[in-house]
Protein backbone atom coordinates (compact mmCIF):
# COMPACT_ATOMS: atom_id res chain seq x y z
CA UNK A 1 0.00 0.00 0.00
CA UNK A 2 1.44 3.21 -0.98
CA UNK A 3 0.29 6.09 1.44
CA UNK A 4 0.72 8.79 -1.49
CA UNK A 5 -2.29 6.94 -3.64
CA UNK A 6 -4.88 7.41 -0.89
CA UNK A 7 -7.09 10.09 -1.54
CA UNK A 8 -10.07 11.66 -0.08
CA UNK A 9 -12.88 12.86 -2.32
CA UNK A 10 -15.74 15.10 -0.43
CA UNK A 11 -19.45 13.92 -1.33
CA UNK A 12 -21.18 16.25 -4.10
CA UNK A 13 -23.63 16.29 -6.51
CA UNK A 14 -21.18 13.97 -9.06
CA UNK A 15 -20.49 11.04 -6.66
CA UNK A 16 -23.72 10.74 -4.10
CA UNK A 17 -25.79 8.38 -5.84
CA UNK A 18 -22.36 6.35 -5.15
CA UNK A 19 -22.89 6.34 -1.34
CA UNK A 20 -26.94 5.10 -1.69
CA UNK A 21 -25.22 1.99 -4.03
CA UNK A 22 -22.53 0.99 -1.84
CA UNK A 23 -24.97 1.36 1.39
CA UNK A 24 -27.44 -0.81 -0.49
CA UNK A 25 -25.27 -3.72 -1.03
CA UNK A 26 -23.85 -3.31 2.47
CA UNK A 27 -26.88 -3.24 4.20
CA UNK A 28 -26.22 -6.14 6.49
CA UNK A 29 -23.34 -4.61 8.00
CA UNK A 30 -25.51 -1.49 8.97
CA UNK A 31 -28.66 -0.48 11.22
CA UNK A 32 -31.15 -0.14 8.35
CA UNK A 33 -31.86 -2.75 6.78
CA UNK A 34 -34.08 -1.47 3.71
CA UNK A 35 -33.07 -0.70 0.79
CA UNK A 36 -32.59 3.33 0.93
CA UNK A 37 -34.32 5.09 -2.87
CA UNK A 38 -32.90 7.59 -4.35
CA UNK A 39 -36.15 9.67 -3.07
CA UNK A 40 -35.03 8.73 0.49
CA UNK A 41 -31.14 9.64 -0.74
CA UNK A 42 -31.52 13.05 -2.38
CA UNK A 43 -33.64 13.99 0.94
CA UNK A 44 -30.75 12.79 3.16
CA UNK A 45 -28.27 14.23 1.19
CA UNK A 46 -30.05 17.54 0.92
CA UNK A 47 -30.03 17.34 5.01
CA UNK A 48 -26.17 16.49 4.61
CA UNK A 49 -25.14 19.55 2.78
CA UNK A 50 -26.66 21.71 5.28
CA UNK A 51 -25.22 20.17 8.25
CA UNK A 52 -21.55 21.32 9.03
CA UNK A 53 -21.02 18.96 11.47
CA UNK A 54 -21.50 16.09 9.22
CA UNK A 55 -18.68 14.84 6.91
CA UNK A 56 -18.39 12.22 4.42
CA UNK A 57 -15.03 10.99 2.87
CA UNK A 58 -15.06 9.09 -0.26
CA UNK A 59 -12.12 7.22 -0.25
CA UNK A 60 -9.93 6.63 -3.66
CA UNK A 61 -6.65 4.29 -4.01
CA UNK A 62 -5.38 4.69 -7.38
CA UNK A 63 -8.14 7.10 -8.90
CA UNK A 64 -10.60 3.78 -7.78
CA UNK A 65 -13.09 3.97 -5.36
CA UNK A 66 -12.54 2.15 -2.41
CA UNK A 67 -14.97 2.42 0.34
CA UNK A 68 -16.10 5.57 2.67
CA UNK A 69 -16.16 6.91 5.65
CA UNK A 70 -18.44 9.30 7.51
CA UNK A 71 -18.60 11.28 10.98
CA UNK A 72 -21.01 13.69 12.29
CA UNK A 73 -21.34 15.07 15.75
CA UNK A 74 -24.23 13.81 17.63
CA UNK A 75 -25.00 14.75 21.49
CA UNK A 76 -21.41 16.59 21.51
CA UNK A 77 -19.35 13.41 20.19
CA UNK A 78 -18.26 12.24 16.89
CA UNK A 79 -20.06 9.33 15.74
CA UNK A 80 -18.03 7.23 12.98
CA UNK A 81 -20.31 6.14 10.40
CA UNK A 82 -20.92 4.54 6.96
CA UNK A 83 -17.65 2.71 6.91
CA UNK A 84 -17.63 0.44 4.25
CA UNK A 85 -14.67 -0.84 1.90
CA UNK A 86 -16.93 -1.80 -1.43
CA UNK A 87 -14.18 -3.03 -3.06
CA UNK A 88 -12.85 -6.77 -2.17
CA UNK A 89 -9.90 -6.45 -4.07
CA UNK A 90 -8.21 -3.93 -2.20
CA UNK A 91 -9.58 -5.54 1.56
CA UNK A 92 -6.97 -6.19 4.13
CA UNK A 93 -4.28 -4.23 2.31
CA UNK A 94 -4.75 -1.29 5.50
CA UNK A 95 -6.47 1.51 2.91
CA UNK A 96 -9.17 1.73 5.18
CA UNK A 97 -7.13 1.73 8.53
CA UNK A 98 -5.04 4.05 7.51
CA UNK A 99 -7.95 6.65 6.09
CA UNK A 100 -9.77 6.15 9.54
CA UNK A 101 -7.08 7.67 11.65
CA UNK A 102 -6.43 10.27 8.86
CA UNK A 103 -10.54 11.19 9.31
CA UNK A 104 -9.86 11.12 13.17
CA UNK A 105 -7.18 13.86 13.18
CA UNK A 106 -8.85 15.19 10.32
CA UNK A 107 -12.04 16.01 12.35
CA UNK A 108 -10.00 16.43 16.26
CA UNK A 109 -8.48 19.34 14.65
CA UNK A 110 -12.48 20.80 13.75
CA UNK A 111 -13.79 19.64 17.20
CA UNK A 112 -12.04 17.79 20.54
CA UNK A 113 -14.91 16.01 21.22
CA UNK A 114 -14.76 11.99 22.03
CA UNK A 115 -14.67 9.72 18.94
CA UNK A 116 -17.19 6.93 18.76
CA UNK A 117 -18.78 4.30 16.50
CA UNK A 118 -22.06 1.87 16.62
CA UNK A 119 -21.26 -1.52 15.64
CA UNK A 120 -24.01 -4.15 15.39
CA UNK A 121 -23.59 -6.67 17.62
CA UNK A 122 -23.60 -9.50 14.98
CA UNK A 123 -21.23 -7.46 12.87
CA UNK A 124 -17.60 -9.27 12.99
CA UNK A 125 -15.60 -6.11 12.17
CA UNK A 126 -16.15 -4.80 15.75
CA UNK A 127 -12.52 -6.65 15.54
CA UNK A 128 -10.90 -4.17 12.75
CA UNK A 129 -12.22 -1.38 15.10
CA UNK A 130 -10.42 -2.55 18.43
CA UNK A 131 -7.64 -3.11 16.40
CA UNK A 132 -7.89 0.09 15.34
CA UNK A 133 -7.39 1.83 18.99
CA UNK A 134 -11.24 1.64 19.84
CA UNK A 135 -12.74 0.08 22.83
CA UNK A 136 -15.76 -1.27 23.80
CA UNK A 137 -17.31 1.42 25.91
CA UNK A 138 -21.10 0.09 26.19
CA UNK A 139 -23.23 -2.54 25.53
CA UNK A 140 -26.77 -3.19 24.21
CA UNK A 141 -29.10 -5.38 23.17
CA UNK A 142 -28.41 -4.85 19.35
CA UNK A 143 -24.76 -2.84 19.22
CA UNK A 144 -21.51 -1.91 20.94
CA UNK A 145 -20.61 1.11 21.81
CA UNK A 146 -17.23 1.81 20.87
CA UNK A 147 -14.48 4.67 21.49
CA UNK A 148 -11.54 5.87 20.40
CA UNK A 149 -8.89 6.23 23.06
CA UNK A 150 -5.46 7.27 21.64
C1 LIG B 1 -14.37 -3.20 8.19
C2 LIG B 1 -13.76 -2.94 6.81
C3 LIG B 1 -14.01 -1.47 6.46
C4 LIG B 1 -12.26 -3.20 6.89
O1 LIG B 1 -11.73 -2.96 5.59
P1 LIG B 1 -10.29 -3.49 5.19
O2 LIG B 1 -10.01 -2.95 3.84
O3 LIG B 1 -10.20 -4.96 5.39
O4 LIG B 1 -9.42 -2.77 6.28
P2 LIG B 1 -7.86 -2.68 6.35
O5 LIG B 1 -7.21 -3.26 5.15
O6 LIG B 1 -7.51 -1.30 6.68
O7 LIG B 1 -7.57 -3.62 7.60
C5 LIG B 1 -6.27 -3.79 7.99
C6 LIG B 1 -6.13 -4.71 9.16
O8 LIG B 1 -7.36 -5.05 9.77
C7 LIG B 1 -7.53 -6.46 9.73
N1 LIG B 1 -8.93 -6.75 9.57
C8 LIG B 1 -9.74 -6.52 8.51
N2 LIG B 1 -10.99 -6.92 8.79
C9 LIG B 1 -10.95 -7.42 10.04
C10 LIG B 1 -11.91 -7.98 10.91
N3 LIG B 1 -13.16 -8.14 10.54
N4 LIG B 1 -11.51 -8.37 12.15
C11 LIG B 1 -10.25 -8.22 12.55
N5 LIG B 1 -9.29 -7.69 11.78
C12 LIG B 1 -9.65 -7.29 10.55
C13 LIG B 1 -6.67 -6.93 8.59
O9 LIG B 1 -6.32 -8.27 8.76
C14 LIG B 1 -5.49 -6.01 8.76
O10 LIG B 1 -4.69 -6.42 9.85
P3 LIG B 1 -3.09 -6.27 9.87
O11 LIG B 1 -2.83 -4.80 9.68
O12 LIG B 1 -2.73 -6.75 11.22
O13 LIG B 1 -2.61 -7.10 8.74
C15 LIG B 1 -14.35 -3.86 5.73
O14 LIG B 1 -14.21 -5.21 6.12
C16 LIG B 1 -15.80 -3.60 5.37
O15 LIG B 1 -16.12 -2.74 4.57
N6 LIG B 1 -16.72 -4.37 5.99
C17 LIG B 1 -18.14 -4.25 5.69
C18 LIG B 1 -18.76 -2.99 6.28
C19 LIG B 1 -18.62 -2.91 7.79
O16 LIG B 1 -18.78 -3.86 8.52
N7 LIG B 1 -18.36 -1.67 8.26
C20 LIG B 1 -18.37 -1.36 9.67
C21 LIG B 1 -19.78 -1.04 10.03
S1 LIG B 1 -19.91 -0.50 11.69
Amino acid sequence: MIIENIEFEKLDETNFHLLMEWKNRNKEFFFNKRDISMKQHIEWFDNFKKDENNLMFLIKYDSEYIGSIGARIIDSKWDIFNVMNINSFNKGMGIMSFSLHEIIKKIRLLKRLPVTAKVLNTNKNLNWYLKNNFIISDEFPKFFLIKYVK
